[in-house]
Formats: structure tokens, sequence, C-alpha cells
């Protein structure tokens, strides 16, 4: 069996992800609270993707936040090794909404990719990682890859985990 998990996957980015992996033959777990919905009102409500893709056998869906240990530590609990990619699109991705929520858009961006991260490193290290990143971080995350592309495995190796969650934090 081989998974590959998506965060934000009633988002754009994530849901696109998802129908393209589904079409591919994969299982795919979602993990999605539409904290969007929180973010920028009705008109950023994602429910009806996530009703769309329930509708798919293959799909499972996780109204989970990223921020709750506890409930992400379950998940990659259960299927641990059978995930195989790791997408991680769960963000606050708006400027605008940061400047004036910068706790809420720390806990989300930052502790909750960081709880995604140590997740992965216990329970399916061995995954391919895909990390959207938040807006702020993107110029830096691709910096990083560029530095560390040369080193084996380096793209899901404990350290760059560490590292790119550094740079996150550092932004701040
Ligand atoms: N869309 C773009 O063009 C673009 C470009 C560059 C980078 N990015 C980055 O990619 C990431 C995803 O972008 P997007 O456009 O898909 O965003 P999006 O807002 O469409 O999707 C994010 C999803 O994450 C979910 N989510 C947010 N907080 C959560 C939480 N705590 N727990 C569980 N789910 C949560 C939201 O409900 C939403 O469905 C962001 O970091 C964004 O900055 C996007």
């Amino acid at each position: 069996m081989s998974i590959v998990l998506i965060t934000g996957s009633s988002g754009l980015i994530g849901s696109e992800s998802a129908f393209f992996f589904l079409k591919k033959g994969f299982k795919v777990i979602g993990i999605d609270n539409n904290l969007r919905k929180t973010f920028f009102g009705k008109d950023g409500d994602t429910l009806w993707i996530r009703n769309k893709l329930v509708k798919n056998k293959d799909y499972t869906h996780f109204n989970c936040d990223i921020r709750n240990p506890d409930s992400i530590k379950n998940i990659f609990k259960k299927f641990k090794k059978n995930i195989s990619i790791v997408i991680h699109a769960a963000a606050q991705p708006s400027h605008d909404y940061a400047k004036d929520n910068l706790h809420l858009d720390f806990k989300v961006n930052a502790e909750g990719s960081l709880n995604i991260f140590h997740n992965i490193q216990k329970f399916c290290p061995e995954s391919k990682v895909i990390f959207l990143s938040t807006n702020k971080v993107l110029l830096i995350v691709w910096k990083l890859w560029e530095f560390s592309s040369s080193l084996k495995n380096a793209f899901h190796s404990e350290w760059r985990c560490n590292f790119v969650v550094f740079i996150l934090l550092f932004q701040r």
C-alpha cells in the first residue's frame, strides 16, 4: 500500500495534489480542518472541495488541526511507513492576514509545520517530502534546496527538516 499524505488537502494546492495522486492510483490521506473559513470567512470555506474528495474510495479525510500534536501523531502512527509521500500544504497563506493575526499565523505556519516534520522523522523517515512553505520563506527554502541537493537523502533527513523549521521560525 503506497499512501500520499496531504495536509491542507481541501485548499488550492492540496486538493489539486490529492486529485492528481488519486488519478494515478495512490491512496490519499487528507488532513484539513477548514481553517481557511476562519481566516477568510464564508468565501474561504473549502468544505465543498472536501465533499468532492471524499466521494473517492481511495481518499480518507481527517478533520484535524496540524497544531494538535496528539491527533497528528495518531494519523502518522496509524499509517507509518506505508506513507511514501508527504505534501505539506496546510497554512495560513496571506501576508495581510498575518500582519493583523501574528500569533495565529505563527502557530499554524511554524508550530504546525514543526509538528508535521517531527512526525515524518518519527514514523516515515524514508518518505519523500514536499513542503509548499509559507509565503515568506519560499525563497529561503529554495536556497536551502539548492544548498543541500547534492547530499544524498538530504531532502528527508533529520537535520534538513530541523533546518527548514528553524528558518521558518527565524523569519518571523
Ligand atoms: N497558491 C499559490 O499560488 C502559492 C504559491 C506559493 C506558495 N504557496 C504556499 O503554499 C501553501 C498552500 O497554499 P494554498 O494556496 O493551497 O493555500 P489554501 O489556503 O488554499 O490551502 C491551505 C489549506 O490548509 C488548511 N489549513 C490551514 N490551517 C490548517 C490547520 N491548522 N490544520 C489543518 N488544515 C489547515 C486550510 O483550511 C486550507 O484548506 C501556503 O503555504 C502558501 O503560502 C501558495
